[in-house]
């Protein structure tokens, strides 16, 4: 069979070009559009990237339309039933689900990078006690190359697996140390006996002067919420290491580089931004004003928790959640919390509405998660920071296959120059 293309013609000209299209392995095809600027003259314009492949990758598939979330081709329906985050880090790493001894090994692997230097620990008394710790985040993991420059080698494939897997190892470790910082309370060591939550629990929420019993109920539902949050395609922050790390840049500051894009309310910032908006609401009662509110241009106010550039159907991650809360809520607090009933009004109310029906505004996974956080005692400031910590998987792995690819280029987007042409420079005393 002939190679697939597509021909551009410019009605202008009247020149013509004939594109590749590369196939994939299932979703839409891509148009391979290298040689267009070159023999046609003209850039391609996207901004937000809505039509645009920046790469191929074989992580995870995303079917908007049908709400469909794959990693490595598995469901994520069956990975959020059947798995846990430490075998889903292992199969984003590595291609395939582990075998059990496969498991137990990258289990040790990590458990025991999840230690701190013990001068990196200073670094958290730098910052203000009232930080918010994704910024807290931030500085210190892109510190981290200043620590363990021993694996910052990013020719050397072992260099990058190590960094990868103190990455993933450490997040946990700094996340809580923020926390604390926060709270003015000690750090707390990790515990290579626990689970990667359990351990993040302890950390957190332990103190020296008492025993800490570690919640099962708590322990599974954060490792089933990491799990959710692993991967999303090239969503901002994805992107965003992806091109730090295009530069060859130190994976420490790439993956630091990704918590500041996730920080956004409009990306993950939304778990946070959806309590917020919950607190703010408050009542049944003042739903309708809040949706009038989201649908009036002139008013900044967006319905949090809502609408995605992809999912245009309900966001598997948030059904799964949904439906997780109730057994969450009802075993780890008073099932009066009002916060949920509000949320699930706020749902059915919004799914109800054309204005969100006509534009497939459907909960992502940020609606419902922060009322799970929020259940397991995380404090609102700290989401964000539990996403960034299952989200590390995905930005390690992303970063794993970019940087290894053999025809990796930097990335360097053009534009659409929209300024003043050409001009002398004038005198001050002749303006
Ligand atoms: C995450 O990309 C990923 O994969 C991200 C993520 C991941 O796992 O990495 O899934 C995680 O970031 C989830 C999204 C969390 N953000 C929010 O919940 C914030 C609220 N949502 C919106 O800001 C918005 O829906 C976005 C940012 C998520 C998507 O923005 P788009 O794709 O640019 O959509 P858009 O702004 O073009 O909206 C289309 C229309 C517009 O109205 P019209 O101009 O057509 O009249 O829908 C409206 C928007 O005004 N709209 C909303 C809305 N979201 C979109 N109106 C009210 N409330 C909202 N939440």
């Amino acid at each position: 069979m002939s190679e697939h293309t597509v021909t551009i013609t410019d009605n202008k000209t009247g020149k013509s070009i004939e594109l590749p299209v590369k196939q994939s392995t299932i979703g839409p095809q891509a148009v391979d559009i290298g040689r267009f600027f070159r023999e046609m003259g003209y850039f391609t314009y996207d901004p937000g990237f809505l039509s645009t492949a920046s790469c191929q990758s074989e992580l995870t598939y995303l079917d908007g339309d049908k709400g469909q979330l794959l990693y490595r081709g598995y469901p994520i329906e069956q990975l959020a039933e059947q798995s846990n985050f430490i075998e889903v880090a292992y199969l984003m790493l590595y291609g395939d689900l582990p075998t059990a001894q496969q498991l137990s090994d990258f289990n040790n692997v990590i458990i025991r990078h999840s230690m701190l230097n013990e001068s990196l620990k200073r670094l958290f008394e730098g910052f203000y006690h009232d930080a918010h710790p994704m910024a807290t985040m931030v500085g210190v993991v892109g510190s981290l190359s200043a620590f363990y420059h021993d694996s910052t080698d990013i020719g050397n494939v072992e260099h990058r697996e190590i960094a990868g897997h103190r990455l993933i190892a450490k997040m946990p470790t700094i996340a809580a140390a923020s926390y604390k910082h926060s709270v003015g309370e000690p750090q707390v060591y990790p515990d290579n006996s626990l689970s990667y939550t359990g351990n993040l629990l302890k950390m957190m929420f332990s103190v020296p002067c008492e025993e800490y019993e570690i919640d099962p109920v708590a322990e599974r539902a954060l490792d089933l919420i990491f799990i959710l949050h692993v991967d999303h395609e090239q969503n901002a922050s994805t992107s965003t290491v992806r091109l730090a790390g295009s530069s060859l840049a130190n994976p420490f500051a790439c993956i630091s580089s990704g918590i500041t894009a996730l920080w956004g309310p409009a990306h993950g910032g939304a778990n946070e931004a959806v309590l917020n908006m919950l607190n703010e609401i408050g009542e049944v009662k003042n739903i309708p004003r809040f949706l009038e509110r989201a649908k009036d241009k002139s008013d900044p106010f967006r319905l949090m928790g809502f609408g995605h550039r992809v999912y245009k159907n309900y966001d598997p991650r948030a059904r799964i959640i949904r439906k997780m809360c109730h057994e969450v809520l009802e075993n780890l607090c008073d099932m009066n919390d009002p916060t949920l009933e509000l949320a699930r009004r706020l749902e059915e109310i919004a799914l109800n509405d054309e204005y969100f029906i006509e534009r497939k505004l459907y909960p992502n996974v940020d609606f419902y998660s922060g009322l799970i956080y929020k259940a397991i005692g995380i404090p609102t400031n700290m989401f964000t920071v539990m996403f960034a910590i299952a989200r590390t998987v995905g930005w390690v792995a992303q970063w794993m296959e970019m940087i290894g690819e053999d025809n990796q280029r930097i990335g360097r987007p053009r534009q659409l120059y929209t300024g003043r042409g050409e001009r002398d420079y004038i005198a001050i005393d002749k303006r």
